[in-house]
């Protein structure tokens, strides 16, 4: 394991193009396809912080702010916030670019937990989080308190 990263260390951006067959009838993005997007941009940023396999936890509430359209390009970016024992909590936000004046607008920010999986396919210790910015530590302190409220929830059926 390694002594630890920064949230800088793992940021990932993926940008897409809303092609045909990921729009509705209405000619709006699919959500599902966006949020496709948001768990590929997050493993990325998970895999990256682990150095090695991690799978979705869970997904917070998703809200879509703003359409996103046949034809926009699409921005997403992942980011680490916080790291638990065997779990850390992923911030993806997404964009969409106007490209003649490159306008990006927020359409969507999506909390998720990953869990890192060791060789014997069982939650294995996460390398640490080195915070360096008030930024990093405003972001892990906030992340702590919705950890509190998100594992209070975990079963939806109760
Ligand atoms: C997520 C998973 C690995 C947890 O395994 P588990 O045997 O319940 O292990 P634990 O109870 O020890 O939990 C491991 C960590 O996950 C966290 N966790 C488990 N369920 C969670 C949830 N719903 N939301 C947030 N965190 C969760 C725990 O808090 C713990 O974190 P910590 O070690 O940092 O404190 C297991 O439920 C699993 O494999 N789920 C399927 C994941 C998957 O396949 N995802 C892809 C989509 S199908």
């Amino acid at each position: 394991m390694t002594t630890g990263r920064t949230p800088r260390d793992s940021v990932t951006e993926k940008t897409e193009i809303v092609l045909p067959q990921y729009a509705n009838a209405i000619g709006t993005a699919f959500g599902g396809t966006i949020m496709s997007w948001i768990d590929i941009c997050a493993a990325v940023t998970a895999q990256r912080h682990c150095g090695r396999v991690a799978v979705t936890a869970s997904v917070d509430a998703l809200t879509f702010l703003a359409p996103i359209r046949l034809g926009d390009v699409v921005i997403l970016k992942s980011r680490v916030n916080a790291v638990f024992k065997t779990s850390m909590e992923i911030e993806v936000t997404v964009e969409r670019e106007d490209t003649a004046t490159r306008e990006r607008v927020l359409c969507a920010d999506s909390l998720l937990t990953f869990v890192n999986i060791g060789d014997d396919g069982r939650p294995a210790p996460m390398p640490p989080l080195l915070l360096e910015t008030d930024e990093d530590r405003a972001r892990d302190a906030a992340a702590r308190q919705r950890r509190t409220r998100r594992l209070a929830a975990r079963d939806p059926r109760v």
